[in-house]
C-alpha cells in the first residue's frame, strides 16, 4: 500500500511543485500568454472612513502583431462595475486602452477582492481589485445598514429603539420617542434635518406624507403599517396634529410665494 500511495503521490507533487514554481501571473503578463499586457493583474486600495467607492484604472497595450478584440468584460458581483468602450473592442497592433473599475463599498468592510474578466480574441485576462474598508463603529453600521434598507430600524435589534418605543403612544410622546430619537438627538447626524427650522411652508398634506411614506434613498423611513412601518392611522394622525400645532417654523407667508419653491433642500 505504502509503495502505491508513494507511487501516486510522486506525480501530483511534481505538478505541484511546478504550480508553485511557475510565476504567479503579475505585472505585465496575461493568463494567455503575450498578446495583451497590463499595467497590473491586480490592484489595492485602502479606502477611508466613509468612502462610498474605490475607483481603479487598468492600463492595457495590445503588443502582439495582429489586432485583439475585447469581447466581454464581467464582474463578479454587482457592486462592481467596469468602465469599457463600447464593445466588440479593437486594439490594433501596439495600441493601448484603459478600463475603468468602479467598486460600491456600501455597506461593506473588511478587505473586499473583485475579480474582473476581460474575454478578448487573445484569451481572457482577470484583473482583481482588492480593497481594504475600515471597520464601522457601531452608529456608523447602523447608518449603512439603514442605507441599504432604510425600512431596517424597524426590524430585529433596531425596533428596540425605533419602534417598539411607539406602542401605545400618540401626540408629543410618540413624537418624542420615534421622531426626536433622530430628528432631535444631542449629536443629530447630519443628513438628518432640524424639523423646527425647517425652511419652507408645512400643512398637515406634508407631514403626513413625509410620515407615512418617508423617503426612498435616504434614511428617512415610511412609518405607516401599510408601508412597513411600526404606526397605525390613528398615531399618524395624532403626530400630524402635534406637528401642525407646534412645528410652525414661521407662518407660510414668510416664505412668499409657496409656489415659488416647490422643493427644498431636503425635497
Ligand atoms: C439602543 C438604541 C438603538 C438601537 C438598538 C438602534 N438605534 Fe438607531 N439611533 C439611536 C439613537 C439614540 C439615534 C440618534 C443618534 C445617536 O445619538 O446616536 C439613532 C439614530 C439612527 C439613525 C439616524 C442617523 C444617525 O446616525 O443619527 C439611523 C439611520 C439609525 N439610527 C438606524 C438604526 C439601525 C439600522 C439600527 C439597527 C441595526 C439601529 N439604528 C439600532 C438608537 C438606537
Ligand atoms: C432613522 C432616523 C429617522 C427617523 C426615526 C425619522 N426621520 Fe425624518 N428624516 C430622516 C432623514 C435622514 C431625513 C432627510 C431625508 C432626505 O435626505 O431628504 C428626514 C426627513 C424628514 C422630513 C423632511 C424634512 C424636509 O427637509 O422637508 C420630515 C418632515 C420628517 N423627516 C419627519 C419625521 C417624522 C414626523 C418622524 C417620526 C414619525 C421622523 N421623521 C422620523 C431621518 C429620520
Amino acid at each position: 500500500m505504502k509503495t502505491l500511495s508513494c507511487e501516486f503521490s510522486r506525480p501530483l507533487l511534481a505538478s505541484l511543485m511546478l504550480l508553485l514554481l511557475t510565476p504567479a501571473t503579475g505585472l505585465g503578463q496575461t493568463t494567455t500568454g503575450q498578446s495583451v499586457v497590463w499595467d497590473a493583474m491586480s490592484k489595492r486600495y485602502d479606502a477611508q472612513k466613509g468612502e462610498t467607492n474605490a475607483l481603479f484604472t487598468f492600463g492595457v497595450t495590445n503588443i502582439s502583431p495582429a489586432e485583439v478584440v475585447v469581447n466581454a468584460v464581467r464582474t463578479s458581483c454587482g457592486c462592481t462595475i467596469a468602465k469599457v468602450p463600447p464593445l466588440p473592442w479593437r486594439l490594433p497592433p501596439g495600441a493601448h486602452g484603459q478600463i475603468e473599475v468602479k467598486v460600491d463599498l456600501r455597506g461593506k468592510f473588511g478587505l473586499l477582492s473583485k475579480i474582473v474578466s476581460v474575454d478578448t480574441s487573445a484569451g481572457l485576462s482577470l484583473l482583481t481589485v482588492n480593497v481594504n474598508i475600515p471597520q464601522p463603529d457601531g452608529r456608523e453600521l447602523n447608518r449603512m445598514l439603514a442605507q441599504a434598507d432604510r425600512q431596517a430600524v424597524f426590524r430585529n435589534d433596531c425596533a428596540n429603539c425605533h419602534a417598539h418605543p411607539s406602542a401605545g403612544k400618540s401626540g408629543e410622546p410618540l413624537f418624542k420617542a420615534v421622531c426626536g430619537i433622530c430628528h432631535e438627538a444631542e449629536h443629530r447626524a447630519t443628513m438628518v434635518p432640524d424639523l423646527k427650522t425647517l425652511k419652507k411652508p408645512t400643512d398637515r398634506n406634508y407631514w403626513d406624507n413625509w410620515m407615512r411614506y418617508g423617503k426612498p434613498g435616504t434614511l428617512m423611513p415610511a412609518f405607516a403599517k401599510i408601508a412597513g412601518g411600526p404606526l397605525d392611522d390613528l398615531q399618524i394622525e395624532s403626530l400630524v396634529t402635534f406637528l401642525t400645532d407646534h412645528f410652525r417654523p414661521a407662518r407660510s407667508s414668510d416664505f412668499g410665494d409657496p409656489f415659488a419653491e416647490t422643493s427644498g433642500s431636503g425635497l
